[in-house]
């Protein structure tokens, strides 16, 4: 099974979306290994958006990610960097289609309510960039054989 990193951005702490929106990841069938809330460094976040320093919205992007507490956390199923993309929908909320975490809650292209990892190879580094190994739970969802074909189950 694929894991991926999610934050919960400021707004979406700040607006008290945050179980609506784990909510939506569990119902699908998503298994939370692990789940915090920590305010965020610059240092960190420098490192998070280093594809992104540069650009003009960069120094906005960091004001508005230390503006409040976060909740991270990592999501894990089959697919799981596809699935959970796909359920947030693209960057500006604006655009984003009905159905989707930000076409449903958002209005902005920096206040998106959720970062989730685009490859597989960003997803192992922002899970060791923001959890330690310890952090990381195993156990099995009850709805386990449920939720997927026997075949599927052991990727
Ligand atoms: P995300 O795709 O998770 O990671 C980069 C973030 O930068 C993005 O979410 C938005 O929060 C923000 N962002 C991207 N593009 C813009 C933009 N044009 N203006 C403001 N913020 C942006």
């Amino acid at each position: 099974m694929e894991q991926t990193l999610v934050i919960l951005k400021p707004d979406a702490v700040r607006r008290g979306l945050l179980g609506e929106i784990i909510a939506r990841l569990e119902r699908k069938g998503l298994r939370i290994a692990a789940l915090k809330m920590a305010r965020l460094g610059d240092e960190i976040l420098r490192e998070h958006y280093a594809h992104h320093a540069g650009k003009p919205f960069f120094p906005g992007l960091l004001a508005f990610m230390t503006s409040s507490p976060v909740v991270m956390m990592v999501i894990e199923g089959l697919d799981a960097v596809t699935v959970v993309r796909d359920l947030c929908g693209p960057t500006n909320c604006r655009k984003a289609p009905a159905g989707t975490i930000r076409g449903d809650y958002g209005m902005s292209q920096q206040m998106n309510l959720i970062h989730a990892s685009d490859s597989l190879a960003t997803a192992r580094a922002e899970v060791a960039r923001f959890f330690r190994a310890e952090e990381i739970h195993a156990y099995d969802r009850a709805d386990v054989p449920v939720v997927y074909a026997a075949d599927e189950r052991g990727h």
